[in-house]
């Protein structure tokens, strides 16, 4: 058995140490947020962060995330309380089937962890790896920067995203 720490509590992991940790997310510990969509590493669907990292966890056998922080869509922010790039989001009305969103979001996050004055350029780059097969680019996009507007001037009541 292994443990890992899954948006900011210690879980311990039944599954086979080569399960793919999309499945143990969805399967044994029962987050829904990141979506199954090629299975191969080419769609971004599927994508958590790992320590810091943005990584597709379709393609990343669990045990890599032994003793690791992982953070999901639900670590964000709930339904009540969504966090800042949750509620960019929203504002934006960035999403239409909403299947490639959390994907999109946790590589935002990862992104402006690491960069909150990010460029267009740099965030077209970084989102790049994930397909949005609706079309709303351009909306996902302004709710990137919004996001990024939020980080750099945050409010009383705005959290880190
Ligand atoms: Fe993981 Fe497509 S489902 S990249």
């Amino acid at each position: 058995m292994l443990t890992l720490t899954l948006n900011g509590t210690p879980r311990e992991i039944r599954s086979s140490s080569d399960t793919p940790l999309l499945y143990v997310l969805r399967d044994e510990l029962g987050l829904n947020a990141a979506k199954y969509g090629c299975g191969l590493g080419q769609c971004g669907a599927c994508t958590v962060i790992l320590d810091g990292d943005a990584i597709f966890s379709c393609i990343t056998p669990v045990m890599l995330a032994a003793n690791r922080k992982v953070t999901t869509l639900e670590g964000l922010g709930t339904i009540e309380h969504p966090g800042p790039l949750q509620q960019a989001f929203i504002d934006e009305q960035a999403a239409q089937c909403g299947y490639c969103i959390p994907g999109m979001m946790m590589r935002a996050k990862a992104l402006l962890d690491k960069e909150p004055d990010v460029s267009d350029d740099m965030m077209r780059d970084e989102l790049e790896p994930h397909l949005c097969r609706c079309g709303t680019h351009m909306r996902i996009l302004r709710a990137v920067q919004r996001a990024a507007k939020a980080v750099l001037t945050p409010t009383t009541t705005e959290a880190a995203p």
